[in-house]
């Protein structure tokens, strides 16, 4: 099933070291969530928060490697479904490695999951498999493994349905820093190196050996290679990868007519995040939001992957218009814990590797927090809080929940669905 377009030592590397490494027996334990593809994100940004996930739902896992995104999508479709089982949301994996594949099968039967089909092929045959098209596809860490990661995107926009969205993943440019060198460094001393596993045993034995001003060495947020051989062989010893800027996703994304609608976490693309003074700002005032993204790249330089998600359409972010009727939903997060916390300290803080983030948020964010169950719209956490005190008003209210709103979403713990 495979073109002449994709790399024999890609395809071996991957039948080989499957990625990322994965024991099926550990679906009992935990389910392993990311970004993209978590449901009421993908939501978020594709569908204005409109879409309902009882109602057919077809999901394309291009390159599902040992199943992440495939198990996280089927089981939260699943849970979504009204018979628990996801009928109604159907999840097909692709991918051209049968070892991989051999364990995603595996994760799936460890859950009971029977909403996903496995197929083994190419992405860029998907014009030819006859596939009906899909609502939302996934695609992260592959492209950029394409020789023609162009082919690609258009092969997967070929079975998108028009006003359906993809989340994808590409290497960033910056963030990768020395890990090109390292590449270089390891196919010049691999020469007589039989096998993969011969080349993983130098690479490691390297490693330990680099001298404290090797540029890889230096770049203390590229760890993958810590997690096993296969995540040493794809971040090290991969015979066919590149790494993108925000323009050059830019060039990307239009060139299979494509609108970028949000990259995650949104604060990292922010050129506040990292310019405090008002000079500098001003400096920036003339530039468009894409400008700004890429500059804000380059100021953090340690965006190490791009997650962004892409339609056909415009405008397909939720947003605050419809105020009375919106449900802001918390991702992974306790609505009890994190109103206990925000009571002690009302600021939002966190690190993106290596940044620090503080955002101040308003007096009610605890009271707020504790009322974002996923169910109850503004009116009815409104409702609640005016309980507690007859004065608040509905626009005082508004005000803070916005702020509130900012905060969170920018750091994508909170979508909002009508
Ligand atoms: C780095 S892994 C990513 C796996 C998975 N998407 C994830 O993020 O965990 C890349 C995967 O893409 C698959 N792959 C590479 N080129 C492909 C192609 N042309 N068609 C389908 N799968 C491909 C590889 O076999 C491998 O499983």
């Amino acid at each position: 099933m495979t073109t002449n377009t994709v790399q024999p030592e890609v395809q071996d590397q991957y039948e080989a070291y499957p990625y990322p490494s994965r024991d099926p027996k550990d679906e009992r334990k935990r389910l392993i969530t990311g970004s993209p593809s978590n449901l009421a994100e993908l939501n978020h940004y594709l569908f204005a928060g409109k879409r309902d996930f009882t109602k057919p739902f077809r999901v394309l896992v291009a390159g599902g490697g040992t199943g992440d995104a495939t198990i996280m999508l089927a089981q939260q479709l699943a849970d979504a479904s009204i018979d628990g089982k996801g009928v109604a949301g159907q999840v097909t994996y692709l991918d051209l490695s049968i070892a991989s594949r051999k364990i995603a099968e595996a994760r799936a039967r460890e859950r009971d999951l029977t909403n996903i089909t496995f197929l083994n092929g190419s992405l860029l045959d998907l014009p030819k498999l006859g596939l009906d098209p899909f609502d939302y596809i996934d695609c992260c860490g592959v492209l950029h493994h394409l020789n023609e990661p162009k082919d690609g995107l258009k092969a997967l926009s070929s079975v998108l349905k028009d006003d359906g969205g993809m989340g994808l993943m590409v290497y960033g440019k910056y963030g990768r820093e020395g890990v090109y060198e390292m590449q270089s460094l390891l196919r010049d001393l691999s020469q007589n190196c039989d096998s993969l596993a011969e080349k993983v045993m130098l690479t490691r034995r390297l490693l330990e050996k680099v001298p404290a001003s090797n540029s890889f060495h230096r770049n203390p947020f590229v760890i993958d290679h810590k997690a096993s051989d296969a995540e040493l062989v794809d971040l090290l010893l991969h015979s066919c990868d590149r790494a993108y800027t925000v323009p050059e996703i830019e060039d990307l994304v239009s060139s299979a007519k494509l609108n970028i609608a949000s990259f995650i976490e949104p604060v990292r693309y922010q050129l506040e995040t990292y310019l405090k003074d008002t000079k500098l700002q001003q400096a920036a005032a003339g530039l468009g939001k894409m400008q700004r993204a890429a500059v804000a790249e380059k100021l953090a330089s340690n965006i190490k992957l791009h997650v962004f998600y892409v339609t056909r359409q415009q405008e397909t972010v939720a947003d605050l218009s419809s105020l009375k009727t919106v449900v802001p939903v918390l991702r992974e997060m306790d609505p009890d814990q994190l109103s206990a916390s925000l009571k002690k300290t009302p600021i939002l803080k966190s690190n993106l590797d290596g940044v620090a983030i503080n955002l101040p948020l308003p007096r009610l964010a605890s009271a707020i927090a504790k009322r974002c169950d996923g169910q109850k719209n503004l009116i009815d956490i409104y409702s609640e809080l005016k309980e507690l005190d007859a004065r608040l008003e509905w626009d005082t209210f508004v005000q803070q929940f916005e702020v509130f709103f900012r905060a969170f979403n920018s750091l994508n713990h909170l979508f909002l669905r009508y």
